[in-house]
């Protein structure tokens, strides 16, 4: 048998080399923090605290300190091996300008990157949960999260993704309560926006469902992709923290889930608990068509968000208090907390 082989020849010619990339050079990074202190790093400047939580696409976040400044930071890796070279450059290039202008207190802050074996670590501002956890360990107790915690979440998120659109024209794509995260000092910021977001078009053509139950009807059905989609999502995960379970039900496969979503009728919110600006506002999210839906610009002038848009300093800073406050009561018990 042996012998009927050809004689092996090896090219390595062809195989190209990268070149490096000057947004995140290859296994070393930079990073800032907000106090203006920068660091050149790499991941053995990293001392591991613990994991906080794995993803849904096989991404993990953890607890890091940063050796030479003691910071503590929640570190995400997520692998980059599958992501075409394109959609690499495109994720870097944005991650620098998410680096670069941090204008606003309702998005999680970055300090950088680097990649590592394949990986991009993600290092960001730690926060003390993220919304799913939150709202489970709340209706766990037989509780119900009051309207005004709701207000002042839906504020802040709809702030940040107005900011996003507004200074960066970045759209979130992977909205959802995991994505947003709150802290004992009653701050609820966005996260896993624009590097993620291409993650979730990149990796969602080859994975399963659970990737895709906060997709758009359009998303699913056309791969279209607009501001829209996001406020979509946004309304789903309303939806979901104001019943205390995900909307839909039933769905055995993708199949189902297309179904559902694209032909179906959307999920809305039934007055009672909540009031009706409230439930206004979270079915505006949910209109399938996309030329009524509102966008973000539109969304901040709705008198739910308005009234919950908290401006001056002095009464945000009492808002702050109580909603950490609240957020303290409820906070899981974790190995890393
Ligand atoms: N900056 C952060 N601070 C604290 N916890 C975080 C942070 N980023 C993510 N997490 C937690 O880590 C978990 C995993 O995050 P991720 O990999 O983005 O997956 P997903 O958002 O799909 O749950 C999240 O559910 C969240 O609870
Ligand atoms: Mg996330």
């Amino acid at each position: 048998m042996d012998s009927k082989r050809g004689k092996l020849t090896l090219d390595f010619s062809k195989i190209s080399v990268e070149p490096q990339i000057n947004a995140v050079p290859k296994n070393a990074g930079i990073l800032t923090f907000p106090e203006g202190q920068t660091y050149e790093f790499n991941a053995r400047n990293l001392i591991d605290k613990g994991i906080i939580g794995s993803g849904s696409y096989g991404g993990v976040v953890n607890k890091m300190e940063h050796d030479a400044s003691g910071k503590i930071m929640a570190v995400k890796r997520v692998r980059a091996r599958d992501v075409e070279k394109k959609e690499r450059d495109v994720m870097l290039r944005e991650l620098k300008m998410i680096i670069d202008s941090q204008g606003c207190e309702d998005v999680v802050r970055f300090y950088g990157a680097l990649f590592e074996d394949g990986d991009c670590w993600i290092c960001m501002e730690i926060m003390d949960c993220s919304l799913d956890k939150f709202y489970r360990q709340v209706y766990k107790q037989n509780e119900r999260i009051p309207e005004k915690v709701i207000g002042f979440i839906t504020a802040s998120v709809v702030r940040a993704l107005n900011y996003l659109k507004e200074t960066l024209n970045l759209i979130h794509r992977d909205i959802k309560p995991s994505n947003i995260l709150l802290n004992t000092q009653g701050f609820v910021k966005l996260c896993d926006f624009g590097i993620s977001g291409y993650l979730v078009d990149s990796i969602a053509k080859t994975q399963d469902v659970g990737c895709q139950i906060y997709m758009a009807p359009e998303r699913l059905s056309e791969r279209r992709y607009g501001v829209r989609a996001d406020v979509w999502s946004f309304g789903i995960s309303l939806v979901e923290v104001c019943i205390g379970r995900f909307p839909y039900t039933d769905w055995n496969s993708v199949f189902d889930q297309l179904q559902a979503v694209v032909h179906g009728d959307p999920p809305f919110l039934q007055a009672g608990d909540y009031s009706i600006e409230l439930v206004h506002f979270v079915n505006k999210c949910l209109i399938k068509d996309t030329s009524i839906r509102p966008n973000f610009a539109d969304l901040i002038k709705d008198p739910f968000c308005v009234h919950y848009n908290i401006v001056d300093p002095a009464e945000m800073k009492a808002w702050r208090t109580e909603i950490g406050d609240y957020v303290l009561r409820f906070l899981p018990t974790s190995p890393v907390a």
